[in-house]
């Protein structure tokens, strides 16, 4: 197990490429499934190179696609057969994502045997959403050893309310939305998810042969068609890794410029940047972010896209943790999204939890520790924070953070930061 060991107080300056999303990635790959046989390739380019998007090219392969890394980068799937439609209990359990070849699966194959996913550090990550807006179009599922068995004769076009307790789901809406491309009838998705992931797979869908229009609102409209056939899309940039180092840009007090980066995915975040002294100033295909003083504190609260993401709020606590005065942040996506609250007070960030509120009391200075990744965006709120301690700060257990940032103490090294990867053994020596 690796760890990050970060000298802290490095201006970050230069320019960074941001890679495509991965959160895109991983349903415009189960989306693939839906060519078939025989219904030709689907070329994705700029899936970046992930543990997670690692996991799910093996469950094509398992699904019976045959998929490999192109010269010039792209990713070419191709359904080979439809033999095994089972995602079995290893892999969803490495990566709970899994779950989004369920509708591409069922409304090719008619049938899906997928192993439930469990909980995560996040929480407890339910998908009865996902099962109620299939079950809606006439799939029938039952629950057999942990697996989800999903069957259909045909699907059938239906009105689908998919709203839940903590407003829409992304992955949730890329199930229904997939598995209606190919049901007789049109579907109407109500309080569908309006992510920027969600367009993007509506739109290789639709070049796919599709018939969708409605996406990035809460209401999608799916005809349903007779088959789908493969199609070459350019997988959308990361808007949560671009937010990400826009925060280590703004932390250092350093001058970073983002290529390939969409501030049209990311106006909520732009805006609270803006709203606490950073300057941001976009130009062609990209940014500048840069930060030139002490910044303020803010009150923010996750919502579901357009409003603040909840992917970036362990990365705004650990930047709001050195602002000037008390923020408060509160998690309306994921309540119990908090595990970097304690390893972050490790590193002097003053923080008090209240139910699924923190309220932070701005240091002028955090001081380096080891620290312990817990999820994925836990992991690069304390790498941010380990950019600006005072002294060292080793950030263990960062195979969490290669589930979403490739080469992200490379690219940061690129820029300036004192960073390196060891490996258990060296952590010893
Ligand atoms: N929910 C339910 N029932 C469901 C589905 C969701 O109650 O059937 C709840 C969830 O528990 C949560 C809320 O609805 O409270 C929203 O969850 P959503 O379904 O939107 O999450 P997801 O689709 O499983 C994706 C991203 C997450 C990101 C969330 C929210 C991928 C692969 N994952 O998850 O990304 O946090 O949307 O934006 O797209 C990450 O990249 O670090 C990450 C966790």
């Amino acid at each position: 197990m690796d760890s990050l060991v970060i000298e802290g107080g490095a201006r970050l300056r230069g320019s960074l490429k941001i890679n495509g999303s991965k959160n895109a990635s991983l349903p415009l790959m189960a989306g693939a499934l839906l060519a078939g046989p025989g219904g030709g390739a689907t070329f994705l380019r700029d899936v970046p190179n992930l543990s997670d998007i690692v996991h799910q090219i093996a469950l094509l392969r398992e699904l019976g696609c045959e998929v490999e890394r192109q010269a010039d980068g792209a990713l070419k799937i191709e359904v080979k057969d439809e033999k095994d439609s089972h995602a079995r209990y290893d892999l969803v359990r490495k990566m709970r994502a899994s779950i989004c070849v369920l509708g591409p699966l069922l409304a090719r194959r008619k049938y899906a045997r997928i192993s439930m996913p469990g909980g995560c550090a996040i929480g407890d990550r339910p998908v009865d959403i996902h099962l109620r807006g299939l079950e809606a179009m006439g799939a029938v599922i039952d629950l057999d050893g942990g697996d989800i068995i999903a069957r259909t004769d045909q699907l059938t076009g239906a009105e689908i309310f998919l709203g839940g307790n903590f407003g829409s789901t992304v992955l949730g809406t890329a199930n229904v939305m997939s598995a209606a491309t190919l049901a007789k009838g049109t579907t109407m998705i109500e309080s569908a998810a309006c992510e920027p992931e969600v367009v993007d797979l509506a739109n290789c869908l639709n070049a796919m042969g599709a018939k969708i229009t409605g996406a990035g609102t809460p209401r999608i409209l799916i005809e349903g068609v007779e088959a789908l056939h493969g199609a070459a899309h350019t997988v959308i940039p990361d808007r949560i890794e671009a937010g990400t180092f826009m925060v280590a840009a703004a932390i250092t007090n350093g001058e970073v410029r983002l290529e390939n980066c969409r501030l049209d995915h990311l106006m909520a975040v732009v805006d609270k940047l803006r709203a606490i002294g950073v300057i941001i100033e976009k130009d062609n295909g990209g940014c500048t972010v840069a930060s030139v003083r002490r910044l303020e504190a803010a009150t923010l609260t996750t919502q579901p896209h357009p409003g603040f993401p909840t992917d970036l709020q362990a990365q705004f606590m650990a930047l709001l943790s050195i602002a000037d005065g008390n923020s408060v942040i509160t998690e309306k996506i994921f309540p119990d999204r908090f595990l970097h609250v304690a390893e972050l007070a490790r590193l002097g960030a003053r923080l008090h939890k209240e139910g699924s509120t923190v309220i932070i009391q701005g240091q002028k200075k955090l001081i380096g520790a080891p620290v312990m990744a817990s999820d994925l965006r836990a992991s690069a709120a304390l790498v941010i924070a380990g950019l600006i301690a005072k002294g060292t700060t080793t950030v263990m257990r960062v195979y969490h953070i290669d589930r979403g940032y490739e080469k992200i103490e490379q690219r940061l090294i690129n820029v300036g930061a004192k960073i390196k990867r060891v490996s258990q053994e060296e952590l010893e020596l």
